[in-house]
Parts: structure tokens; C-alpha cells; sequence
């Protein structure tokens, strides 16, 4: 019988055909898709805090509506990755106190500091850009309801990349302190955008059996090199320059090469040694600890719903 199902899975996998939450899936399948899911999720929902810090104190009201109408979009993407999760048995709760007690990760970018208004742009623009580069290939996941959740999650990012794109060129279009603010917030998201992509395909332990599963399609490398050939063009049309002197179009390649991002850095920020770690994660706890009644009260709703519905 164990063969049978197990052939079966495996079957599914080579016709690039799609798990469902009740077939049969080797655990260690259902353990990794947990594993990405839940961080995918948790880095929708930390991300919202750069971003936010900036609604109060956007230029006007067309892009405080704009900035907050995005954050509200990270935070369905959250719910929408969390209920993904709980097809494959785990529990919202239980992720979100693996995340508030660092046993689960979010994503590295998330550590670093909004400190003008153009880091809005340019979260926009390369954040949610490689963001994309990196999910759109997760429609296409061996596990359903995960893939089917990145459909929509990607139309939102696409979205959101243009008005960060849009931002920055109304910036650049501006004064030349306008210019210099967006020099200066592409001069410090560069490298982490790029170290988003995961460590380099020699350093990554789970790629090659992800990518055996059809959970990823790309390995971290090939990701980030479509990322840098996508933006070197769009640095260009908005006249940005981005930080690297290695950055050089390569004919052989046919693709630009770069320098390589500072990988301890990297493993700094993932030991919760970056710039924001400690600051996001007790905001978490902090808004966790204040939405405890919200929670009671939905529960006591549920509650009674269902009791009156027994009746
Ligand atoms: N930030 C934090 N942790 C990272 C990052 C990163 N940028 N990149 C890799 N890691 C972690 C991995 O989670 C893994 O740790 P774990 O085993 O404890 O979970 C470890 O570093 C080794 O990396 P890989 O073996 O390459 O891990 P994996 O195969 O999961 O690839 C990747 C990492 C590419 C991020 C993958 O998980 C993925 O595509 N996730 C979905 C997308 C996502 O989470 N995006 C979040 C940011 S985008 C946004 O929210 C707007």
C-alpha cells in the first residue's frame, strides 16, 4: 500500500501534474513546502512594518492611499500563505509562535531600515521585483493550493513593483535632492535585494530536492542573475546607478555579470544580527499581544454561530 501511494506521488511529480492537501506526500515533502510557506508568509506580514513606518508621513494623500492600500495587500498575501499552510496540517497559531520565538525565519530583506521616502520607490521596484522574479515560478508549485495562492499574490506584486517604479520617476523627474534621495535608497537595497534570491546555489541545502519535488522550478543563482538582467535596463531608464563597478554586460554569457553580495552580511542579518532584527520582531510581539482580544472575540463569534446553528 505505502508503494503504491508512494508511486503514485512520484508519478504525479514526472507528469508535472499538481499535489492536493489529501493525496499522499512523503514527509519530508510536506515538512520543506511548511517550512517555505510559513517564512513566505511570516516575511508577508513583517514586511508590512518598513513600509508602514511611512503611511503617517507620505508626501500626499494620492500616495498615502497608495502606500496603504499595498501594505493591506502584504498582509492578505500573509493569510492567504497561512491558510496554504494549514492544508498541510499546521496550525496559523502554531507558525506565529515558531516566528515570534525565532524558530522560523522571514525574509532577510525585511531587517533593513526605510529611512527616507524614496525607500518606498525603491522598495517597490526592486523588493517587490525580485519578489516576482522569484514567485512568479512558484505559480507553477508541485502543491496546489501554494501555487494557486501565488497566482493571485503575483498579480498584487506586479502592481506593486509599477508603482514603485512610478514613484521613483516622478522623483527623478524632480529636484536634484529628489535625485540624490533615490541614488542614495538604491545605493543601500542593491545588495540585499539580491541576497533575497537565497545563498548561492553551492551553499543551499534544500534547492536541488526542491527542485526535485517541483516546489522550486529555479535554483537561488538563476533567479538572481534574471533579476539583475531585468533591472540593469530599468536603472538606466530612470536614470539610478547601481552600485557595483563588477556590473558588466557579458556577450559570451549573454548575460551581465556582477560582483558577489556580502554573504556574511547575510548570515548576519539570518542570526538576527541586522540592522532591524530585534525592532521587527518585538513590533510582532507587540501587535500579537494587542490583537489577543480580536482574537477572543472572533473565537466567542465562531463559537456561537456554530451553537446557534446546532439549534
Ligand atoms: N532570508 C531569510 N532566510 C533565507 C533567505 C532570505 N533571503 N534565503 C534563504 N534563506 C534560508 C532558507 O530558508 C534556509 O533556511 P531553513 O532551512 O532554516 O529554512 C537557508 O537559508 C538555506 O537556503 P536555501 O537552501 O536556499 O533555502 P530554500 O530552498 O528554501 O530557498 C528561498 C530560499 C529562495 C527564499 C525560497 O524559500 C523561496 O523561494 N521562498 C518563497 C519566497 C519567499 O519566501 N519570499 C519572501 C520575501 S518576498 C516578500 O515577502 C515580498
Amino acid at each position: 500500500m505505502d508503494e503504491e501511494l508512494h508511486e503514485h506521488f512520484t508519478r504525479t511529480i514526472e507528469r508535472d501534474q499538481r499535489v492536493e492537501p489529501r493525496d499522499w506526500m512523503p514527509s519530508g515533502y510536506r515538512r520543506t513546502l511548511v517550512r517555505q510557506i510559513a517564512q513566505h508568509a511570516h516575511s508577508e506580514i513583517i514586511g508590512m512594518q518598513p513600509e508602514g513606518n511611512w503611511i503617517t508621513r507620505a508626501p500626499s494623500l494620492r500616495r498615502k492611499a497608495i502606500l496603504l492600500a499595498k501594505v493591506q495587500d502584504e498582509a492578505g498575501h500573509g493569510l492567504y500563505l497561512y491558510s496554504a499552510a494549514e492544508t498541510l496540517g499546521v496550525d496559523r497559531a502554531e507558525l506565529t509562535d515558531k516566528l515570534l520565538s525565532q524558530k522560523q525565519k522571514y525574509s532577510s530583506i525585511f531587517n533593513y531600515p526605510t529611512l527616507t521616502f524614496a525607500d518606498i520607490g525603491v522598495i517597490g521596484w526592486l523588493v517587490d521585483g525580485a519578489a516576482i522574479v522569484n514567485q512568479v515560478p512558484l505559480c507553477r508549485c508541485s502543491y496546489g493550493p501554494y501555487g494557486r495562492a501565488m497566482v493571485r499574490i503575483c498579480k498584487e506584486e506586479s502592481f506593486h513593483q509599477r508603482q514603485g517604479y512610478e514613484l521613483l520617476m516622478t522623483m527623478m523627474n524632480g529636484t536634484s535632492r529628489q535625485r540624490e534621495m533615490v541614488q542614495d535608497a538604491t545605493d543601500r537595497w542593491w545588495w540585499p535585494s539580491l541576497m533575497m534570491f537565497g545563498p548561492p546555489d553551492g551553499d543551499s541545502p534544500n534547492t536541488r530536492q526542491s527542485m526535485e519535488w517541483g516546489i522550486k522550478r529555479h535554483t537561488n543563482d538563476e533567479l538572481r542573475q534574471k533579476f539583475v538582467d531585468m533591472t540593469v535596463p530599468q536603472a538606466e531608464a530612470l536614470g539610478v546607478r547601481l552600485p557595483d563597478s563588477g556590473l558588466v554586460y557579458n556577450p559570451e554569457r549573454g548575460h551581465y555579470d556582477f560582483s558577489e553580495p556580502d554573504w556574511d552580511e547575510f548570515r548576519r542579518v539570518l542570526e538576527g544580527n541586522g540592522p532591524c532584527n530585534a525592532q521587527r520582531i518585538e513590533r510582532r510581539r507587540e501587535a500579537h499581544r494587542d490583537g489577543a482580544w480580536v482574537r477572543e472575540a472572533a473565537a466567542a463569534h465562531a463559537a456561537k454561530q456554530q451553537q446557534r446553528g446546532r439549534e
